[in-house]
């Protein structure tokens, strides 16, 4: 009778073991970013979500929240750290709290072509930067592009001197902040949700950004011009917190990272596609002037715009500044 209660007993333990298991909740992956769906990244984050929720069913469960609707960009770095969401992908002028190292990215000029700076971030150096957040307690997990970024105002800019003592959004780094200065401009440190109103009621005159942003967040719509400057990169890094991904199990991992590279290869030719077609669909709305500079009129931006490298060599270091500029051969 003994023995049989006590098997009875061992089979509900093992019964309410198995059961708690089966039921167990799936792991949550909230993933916020601040822009809209229908861009690389918006498209990227729904790829992952997709391919994980698919790939790991019952064992991850991935959200996404576009539009800066969970975190800006200013907090969601923080709220990874306390645990509150576990991926985001902020551009890479928005880690300058963390690390200098990231600020390479913002040099004006430094890279040729989006083929110059894949060279780079798939080298050596561009790889060892995703390791830049350690001591922070963040990983890198790769680099998505978007790709470079135009200058848009209320007139029109063909030459440094017509953006002398212009308002311009920038975003959070010191670099892009001396970038506009160099040109006698006034640079404003704004999040991104706040760009298009700031742009609408005139509080500022311009900002630079992507086609795709411009084209997204209607920007071309309060911009009536914009000058194909190509002056400098705009692109991301996927970023989780330690804690979270070394805490998942083995097999979890490998998979989020292996849909993760997916979904970036997935994310970086939209974004190739749309720095074409949202160019174009600004132009074709008639809203904003597409203005092309010359080669001369270019050239005094970038002699302009230059002595920012100077003034940032030591922070990141004039070696991995070497380094990107070789990948423009
Ligand atoms: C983004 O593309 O994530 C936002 C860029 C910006 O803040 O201008």
């Amino acid at each position: 009778m003994t023995l049989l209660k006590s098997t009875l007993s061992i089979l509900a333990g093992a019964t309410l073991l198995l059961s708690t298991q089966l039921m167990a909740a799936p792991i949550e992956l909230k993933f916020s970013h601040v822009v809209a769906e229908n861009t690389p990244k918006g498209q990227m984050a729904i790829k992952f979500r997709d391919l994980v929720n698919e790939r790991l069913a019952g064992k991850v469960k991935v959200e996404v929240f576009p539009n800066a609707q969970l975190f800006g960009d200013n907090k969601v770095l923080e709220a990874m750290l306390l645990g509150d969401v576990q991926m985001a992908a902020p551009s890479l002028s928005k880690f300058e709290r963390y690390t200098s190292k990231l600020q390479i990215f913002d040099l004006p000029f430094l890279f040729k072509d989006m083929a110059a700076v894949d060279r780079f971030q798939q080298g050596p150096d561009g790889q060892q930067l995703l390791n830049s957040l350690k001591s922070k307690g963040l990983i890198g997990l790769g680099y998505l592009h978007n790709g470079l970024k135009q200058l848009s105002a209320d007139k029109m800019l063909k030459v440094p001197e017509d953006a002398r003592g212009l308002k311009f959004r920038i975003m959070s780094s010191d670099v892009l902040q001396a970038q506009f200065e160099q040109v006698g401009a006034i640079p404003i440190k704004k999040p991104f949700s706040e760009v298009f109103t700031l742009l609408q009621t005139r509080a500022i005159d311009g900002q630079e950004n992507t086609w795709s942003n411009i084209y997204s967040k209607k920007f071309y719509e309060v911009q009536p011009y914009i000058t194909e400057t190509n002056h400098g990169l705009l692109d991301y890094l996927v970023v989780t917190s330690t804690e979270f991904w070394t805490g998942l199990p083995d097999d979890v991992r490998t998979e989020l990272k292996k849909s993760l590279d997916e979904a970036i290869a997935y994310g970086n030719k939209i974004a190739a596609q749309k720095a074409r077609s949202d160019r174009q669909a600004i132009i074709d709305s008639g809203r904003s002037k597409v203005i092309e500079l010359t080669a001369a009129e270019r050239q005094q931006w970038v002699e302009a715009m230059k002595p920012v490298w100077k003034k940032f060599s030591k922070e990141i270091g004039q070696d991995l500044i070497n380094s990107a500029v070789q990948s423009n051969q």
